[in-house]
């Protein structure tokens, strides 16, 4: 049995704390374990899942960044580049993977006008904040924790249906899952035909720089490309067309794909 001790374990012999309460039932609970067995996580560095889904969540380097003015500030300005590349969601039903702190949700409603919004996060400190941010939106937004490769389980009940949504919006989340065309799948799955997906993703590039492996931690194994992530959505049947853009070389991709039509989906193998 994995266990919250086995957790500790491993945070401390990388030299870190654990950044948040970490246990078997916030891994079943957030459907790492389907069905509460302990599974290993395709895709990944180890055979461990708890080493998997430590490498899913962030280090204390990247949670700090990630609850920054800095960030907060570079959001604002993807947030403008996909409205440029996409437009606005007025009174729409939205998803959000991997929401953080929620300042991205934020935007999704400020921003983007979205009249509700079901967002999900693997870390439950994440998920509090979140939660505190956006108390003044009550009522138009639900916060959930759990695993943005199993929205019905995170959106239950109410929340995560087949073709429910009509945009789902990630912030730089992707790039963290091992299996991270599930992720994809699950988008474009609860995506209504016509439906937007709104994605900021940070390619195999800039996870291979020095800095980056330095300071962060992320899933080593099978990270995709610009092109690969493009090519990934169009086989899933999210149309991105020339609604994308790479920044610094080919390190960052932004864009915005929209759901073909059922009977217009490829091969979704
Ligand atoms: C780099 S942070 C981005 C947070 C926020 N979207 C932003 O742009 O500031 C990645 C977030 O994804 C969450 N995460 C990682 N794997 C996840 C998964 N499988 N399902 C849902 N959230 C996940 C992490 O807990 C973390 O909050």
């Amino acid at each position: 049995m994995i266990t919250a001790e086995r957790h500790r374990q491993i945070s401390n012999a990388e030299g870190q704390e654990p950044s948040a309460p970490f246990s078997d039932i916030t891994l079943i609970q957030s459907g790492l374990y389907p069905d509460g067995k302990v599974t290993t996580i395709r895709g990944g560095d180890s055979e461990d899942p708890l080493m998997e889904a430590a490498a899913m969540l962030m280090n204390s380097v990247e949670t700090a960044l990630v609850n920054s003015p800095p960030r907060r500030w570079l959001q604002r300005f993807e947030a403008a580049r996909l409205v440029a590349l996409g437009g606005r969601t007025p009174g729409a039903r939205v998803a959000e993977l991997g929401c953080g702190s929620g300042y991205g949700t934020k935007l999704i409603l400020d921003v983007f006008g979205a009249a509700h919004v079901d967002a999900v996060d693997l870390d439950p400190a994440m998920v509090a904040k979140a939660g505190r941010r956006l108390a003044r939106y009550a009522g138009r937004v639900n916060v959930a924790e759990g695993s943005a490769t199993d929205l019905a389980y995170a959106f239950s009940p109410g929340g995560g249906g087949d073709a429910s949504y009509d945009a789902v919006f990630e912030f730089a989340i992707i790039h963290h899952i091992p299996n991270w065309r599930d992720a994809v799948g699950e988008v474009a799955r609860v995506l209504r035909p016509g439906g937007r997906f709104f994605f900021d993703e940070v390619t195999a590039a800039a996870l291979a720089r020095p800095t980056y492996k330095r300071l962060f931690e992320h899933p080593t194994e099978d990270r995709f490309t610009a092109g690969e992530f493009l090519a990934e959505l169009q086989r899933q049947g999210l149309e991105v067309g020339e609604r994308w853009r790479t920044y610094v070389g080919s390190d960052y991709l932004l864009g915005v794909a929209v759901r073909a039509p059922s009977d217009s989906r490829g091969d979704r193998g």
